[in-house]
């Protein structure tokens, strides 16, 4: 186990009602409130009026409209709100884009250039606005970390923004909220979350207790998931895969190993020349990644992951028992509704060698759990189509 700092300060107010006490705790951060959202279900779900009743004290200023992969036009949007009306705190209410976006937008608001320049330089990040959440789909685990992805159209990148400073203040993690989150987006969701824990789990360093969590997130994913698509407002299966988001992204899966993430990185490229769902272009590479770095040296991790993580029994031939768990993988994700090729996607392999070339430069994958130079990509994103 390596070693590693493990501080995390984001105040979680978990479970119906907790809305409540974000007046009491926003009051700390000052009167002016930048509330930020997406495309109008918080609206439609009363979550908006809710709110905005809630902060009746408060100046509330607002950024709308922010799209899945959030783009880098609203965080310079939003940047300029804050830097005109002089933003104490920013109240994202949504998903991950609508967090990821308003973290790049507290950092962007103490930048004087433009916005992007963050994003191909991290150390220009000095300061950031704190930012506080309330939930509404669990998956990305943006509520408890310190990262944001921002999508540019004009260059096709989608590129990740990482420091301390952006982790949120306060989340309010209501499991109702996500009662009328659509079916594809909550099995998109639970694919998120659950590569997230593979990504943590399959590392090349020995550690016993994160490991032993990221099995029991992906349990709950497992077992919960298809609780949630049959009946969406059962609390129970909202509130497990809420908790099991946050906590799958939070750095304890990842304490003491390497952090050597592959699929991540080839996803952004789907998403950044696709604009495809995160989640499901996520459940597309998961089970051929696994299947391309299968082998001698990675077969006994494999065992572990089908037999702790789906029930196989360790009996069998240690590559027969690995494969299951990735043929179990993948039958899951088809079973939750997912999409299992590029093709289903409509990606095709126009676009294969500069998304393979620009996973391996920025996802630094020749460190990756089994290094992958552009040609492996090359290979696994052809197994996919
Ligand atoms: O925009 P609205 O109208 O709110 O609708 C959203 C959106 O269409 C809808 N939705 C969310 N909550 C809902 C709801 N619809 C009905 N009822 C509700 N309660 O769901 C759609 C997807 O929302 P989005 O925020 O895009 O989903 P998600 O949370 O999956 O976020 C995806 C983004 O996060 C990034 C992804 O790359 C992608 O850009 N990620 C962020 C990470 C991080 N910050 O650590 C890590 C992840 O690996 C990921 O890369
Ligand atoms: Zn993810």
């Amino acid at each position: 186990m390596k070693n590693f700092e493990f501080c995390v300060i984001t105040d979680i107010l978990f479970g119906v009602g907790q809305e409540q006490h974000l007046p009491e705790k926003l009051k700390a951060y000052g009167k002016k409130i930048l509330l930020t959202y997406g495309g109008g279900s918080i609206k439609k779900t009363g979550l908006y009026d809710r709110l905005k009743a809630l902060l009746n004290d408060f100046e509330v200023f607002e950024l709308g409209g922010i799209a899945p992969n959030p783009k880098i036009e609203s965080v310079r949007a939003g940047a300029a709100i804050c830097k005109q009306e002089g933003i104490d705190i920013i109240l994202a209410v949504g998903g991950g884009s609508t967090i990821d976006c308003s973290k790049a937008i507290a950092a962007a608001a103490y930048y004087d250039g433009d916005a992007w320049d963050l994003l191909l330089d991290m150390s220009k990040i000095t300061k950031a606005l704190p930012v506080a959440v309330v939930l509404t789909i669990a998956a990305t685990g943006s509520e408890m970390d310190s990262v944001a992805v921002i999508s540019n159209t004009e260059t096709n990148e989608k590129l990740p923004l990482y420091s301390p400073l952006l982790l949120p203040k306060i989340a309010v993690l209501n499991p109702e909220n996500t009662y009328t989150v659509p079916p594809f987006q909550t099995a998109s969701g639970a694919a998120d979350i659950m590569s997230h824990v593979i990504e943590n789990y399959f590392d090349r360093e020995p550690a016993f207790v994160p490991d032993a969590l990221n099995e029991g997130l992906l349990r709950t994913v497992i077992t919960y998931t298809p609780v949630a698509l049959e009946e969406p407002a059962n609390y129970e299966a909202r509130a497990q895969l809420m908790w099991a988001s946050t906590l799958a992204l939070n750095s304890l899966g990842s304490t003491g190993k390497n952090f050597a993430w592959s699929c991540h990185y080839i996803e952004h490229e789907l998403s950044a020349f696709y604009d495809v769902t995160h989640g499901a272009g996520l459940a597309v590479l998961t089970p051929s990644w696994m299947r391309y770095i299968l082998s001698e040296e990675t077969v006994d991790k494999f065992c572990d992951y089908a037999a702790n993580v789906w029930g196989f029994s360790r009996e069998e031939d240690k590559f027969t028992l690995a494969n299951r768990g990735i043929d179990a993988t993948e039958a899951f994700f088809k079973r939750i509704g997912l999409p299992s090729t590029l093709t289903e996607l409509g990606i095709d392999d126009t676009m294969f060698e500069i998304m393979a070339e620009k996973a391996v430069r920025v996802g630094f994958l020749q460190n990756a759990y089994v290094p992958l130079d552009e040609k492996d990509v090359l290979r696994i994103l052809h197994m996919c189509l």
